[in-house]
């Protein structure tokens, strides 16, 4: 029989984020609206009497009444490097008196730190760590991210790392996706001869000892490489990508972050699922995006970070570029809200809530491959957030501010008063449990 998971019902609006970024309603907005969920798919999303005379609230698992208020799809953070151990808070201070973060990498700070860190962190620690992660970007309204592994950078530590991301997924109800990033950095280690190690020596490494071992263990969907000043060229970045494609790895590529080095051409070459960052991408490279249907993931929150200029958001959504934005949360780029990603990407890329909504959900998602994620339409996952304010717009015009009121995953709530946990609780601890809450709070 099937369950009547839930109804949101009388929602001020429903964003669907089902509309081309280039039409008048990216948004998708269908106004005194109500979504039903059976067996944890939409099922019906429209004018609240119609829905809800097919799908009675009284017979729902979960019965949320939206009034007043609006529902968007939860978001999907296509970038993020949120598995990792130790704190850089004096880092930021560092950046703010003026040093920058190239420098901080070449004194073996940065992320050389933090693999530091991470190499030492036990098992454990690695996957409270990241739980507690999901639990703030569960909060702030995400429901599915992308995690990468890149703290390791030494075949031990990336295998670890990816098994903390595959039983964090187990564990949570916010679904993880995974990501090999060996080449995220040169390590500071020294070879056999008692010298440091060289770039194509370590890019040895990834192919031949990293790349296999991480196959073998069957976790990752992706491999990106940091193809960038400081970090790896574009041969190296290609032969990373195409070593990884061998064993079943989609390629993505960090490309124009710290200076224009060529990784937006070699996502479009072979054919990554999104090229990130491209702060300073030119209008042909964005072309070559565009040609070769590859994702361009923007990440404001890491200009915001490093004082760095924006990636021109605008002038891709203009020339017909299916735009993500994803908050690139890592040690360097402290947050996980995607709220605050996308007020960024509106004040300081131009684009409009709506682009901006449909950049954080259906794009991202675009972005890992997950085409059924990111939208509210019938047979999608219902995955689902409802604000404290009636209309999509509220996100990003309250900067620093949640307005995530409550969150449904597969149509059961794990954030907000239709919870079945305590205030306070972590949602994951309910995973698994297929009991269900009361009817109607
Ligand atoms: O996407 N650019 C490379 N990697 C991260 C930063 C990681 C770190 O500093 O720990 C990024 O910005
Ligand atoms: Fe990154």
């Amino acid at each position: 029989m099937p369950e009547l998971t839930a109804v949101v019902r009388d929602a001020a609006e429903v964003a669907t984020a089902t509309g081309d970024l280039r039409s008048d309603d990216p948004a998708g907005v269908v106004e005194g609206a109500a979504v039903a969920v059976v067996d944890g798919e939409i099922a019906a999303v429209g004018p609240t009497d119609e829905v809800t005379r097919e799908h009675p609230p009284e017979n729902a698992t979960h019965a949320v009444d939206a009034h007043g208020r609006a529902v968007i799809p939860g978001y999907v953070d296509s970038h993020t490097h949120a598995l990792f151990a130790g704190d850089r808070s004096d880092e930021f201070e560092a950046k703010l008196r003026g040093t920058s973060y190239g420098e901080l990498l070449a004194a073996g700070g940065g992320i050389h730190r933090t693999v530091r860190a991470t190499r030492g962190a036990s098992d454990e620690q690695l996957l409270d760590n990241l739980l507690d992660q999901l639990d703030v970007m569960v909060a702030h309204g995400t429901t599915t991210v992308e995690v990468k592994s890149g703290y390791g950078l030494d075949v031990e530590t990336e295998l670890r790392m990816l098994e903390a991301i595959d039983r964090a997924d187990d564990r949570h109800p916010v679904d993880v996706v995974p990501t090999f990033m060996g080449a995220h950095a040169v390590p500071r280690d020294y070879d056999g001869g008692g010298d440091p190690v060289d770039a194509n020596d370590y890019v040895d490494r990834v192919v031949s000892e990293q790349l296999p071992a991480v196959g073998d263990q069957g976790i990752a969907e992706f491999c990106d490489v940091f193809c960038d000043e400081g970090a790896f060229t574009v041969e190296q970045s290609r032969r990373v990508l195409e070593a990884g494609m061998e064993h079943g790895l989609t390629p993505k590529v960090h490309a124009e972050e710290l200076a224009h080095r060529g990784g937006t051409k070699l996502a479009a070459e072979v054919d990554a699922a999104s090229a990130d960052h491209l702060l300073h991408a030119t209008d042909e490279d964005v072309q070559a995006l565009i040609d070769a249907d590859v994702t361009p993931v923007l990440l404001p929150g890491t200009a915001f970070g490093l004082g760095a200029d924006y990636a021109d958001g605008r002038a891709m959504v203009d020339a017909g570029a299916p735009v993500a934005v994803a908050t690139d949360f890592n040690p360097n780029c402290h947050s996980q809200s995607m709220g605050f990603a996308s007020a960024l990407a509106c004040v300081e890329m131009g684009l409009t809530p709506a682009e901006a909504l449909v950049a954080g959900t259906r794009n991202g998602a675009r972005a890992l491959d997950r085409p059924d994620l990111g939208a509210v339409r019938e047979g999608a996952p219902a995955d689902l957030v409802v604000l404290d304010a009636p209309s999509h717009v509220h996100v990003p015009y309250s900067y620093g501010i949640n307005r995530v009121a409550t969150v449904l995953k597969e149509g059961r709530p794990v954030v907000g008063p239709e919870w079945v946990g305590e205030p306070g609780d972590s949602p994951r601890d309910e995973q698994g449990d297929e009991s269900g809450g009361d009817a109607d709070v």
